[in-house]
């Protein structure tokens, strides 16, 4: 089943554009990551999916339902984590999840329950009686996550939730969102501006690049599609040749852009063409990461 089915949505602001024309498809039970640099539109079509903001045009239906007609229902099935900003600073952690409860469940004896599994998996029992604002932004993260979870959303939106976030404490986010996504079959939509974050976890991944969805695919496709024309090299050579070898990749044609790494070396990213380096220098290819395309694209466009 269709988890969620975005046609043609575009969402402006007065007259500037922010999403623009966009479509995408993300079945039930998949992690999709939404990729982009800032100001690229992510936060908007978050914004959208979760009922918060109306589209200007396109059509949106999650889990079968109409953004249009069912706005009630979506509201009912999905979760959009953002800003910890949400919580009530001087609440505890528990109080904020009861508080959050009861706007968006019913509170009974079960929900009490989920909240203090909650509470317990996202390691914050020892912060019970804390208020919240004592919090480190790691936990107030964690907090806002379980937050989310409390209604067992079917759908999970997540814009950029490791933002700003300790290292150990994103790596325990990470986690708990593929063993939720694994145990619940929640299907998640992730944005990041990091990009190995959503290499890691999604299946299917999606680039904005100023409002306008440039890839939409899986990433196993993305990397086929861009290996034949974006290959990546090392190159090392003796440190007195460094202005020989910048003049050289200078006038290259199959190569498309240079940055050096230290007095004796440079990465070349080449169109995939064969470029004859000169023979002092020793050539590594490197292994194409997602990183690399992801800055083709926003350079240079999909292709
Ligand atoms: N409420 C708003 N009013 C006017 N412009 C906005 C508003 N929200 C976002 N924008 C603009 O829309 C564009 C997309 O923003 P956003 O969706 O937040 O991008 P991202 O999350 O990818 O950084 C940006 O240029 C931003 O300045
Ligand atoms: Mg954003």
């Amino acid at each position: 089943m269709l988890a969620i089915n975005v046609s043609g949505l575009t969402k402006k602001y007065k007259k500037f554009t922010a999403v623009d024309n966009i479509s995408f498809k993300v079945e039930q039970g998949r992690i999709y990551g939404l990729l982009g640099p800032n100001g690229a539109g992510k936060s908007t079509i978050m914004k959208v999916l979760s009922t918060l903001i109306s589209p200007c045009a396109g059509y949106v239906e999650i889990m079968g339902y109409s953004l249009e007609k069912d706005k009630e229902k979506i509201k009912s099935i999905i979760s959009l984590v953002s800003d910890y900003t949400v919580l009530e600073d001087d609440l505890t952690p528990y109080e904020n999840l009861k508080m959050f409860a009861e706007i968006s469940v019913s509170m009974n004896s079960q929900v009490e329950g989920r909240i203090s599994s909650l509470i317990e998996d996202f390691g914050l029992s020892m912060y019970k009686d804390k208020l919240t604002k004592n919090l480190s932004s790691g936990n107030k993260q964690k907090l806002n996550i379980a937050r989310a979870l409390i209604k067992k959303p079917q759908i999970l939106l997540l814009d950029e939730p490791t933002n700003a976030i300790d290292v150990e404490t994103s790596r325990f986010i990470r986690e708990y969102i593929v063993r939720e996504n694994l145990e619940s079959n929640t299907t998640v939509v992730i944005s990041s501006h990091y990009i190995w974050e959503v290499e890691q976890i999604a299946s299917e991944i999606g680039v904005i690049v100023n409002g306008k969805l440039a890839v939409n695919k899986k990433s196993s496709e993305i990397f086929s599609d861009y290996k034949q024309f974006l290959r990546i090299f090392e190159l090392a050579f003796p440190k007195e040749k460094f202005s020989e070898v910048s003049g050289f990749l200078d006038v290259s044609s199959g190569v498309s852009n240079f940055r050096q790494t230290g007095h004796d070396k440079l990465i070349v990213q080449t169109d995939g063409s064969e470029v004859a380096f000169p023979d002092f220098v020793s050539v590594t290819e490197k292994e194409l990461s997602l990183e690399d395309i992801y800055s083709h694209i926003v350079k240079k466009g999909a292709v």
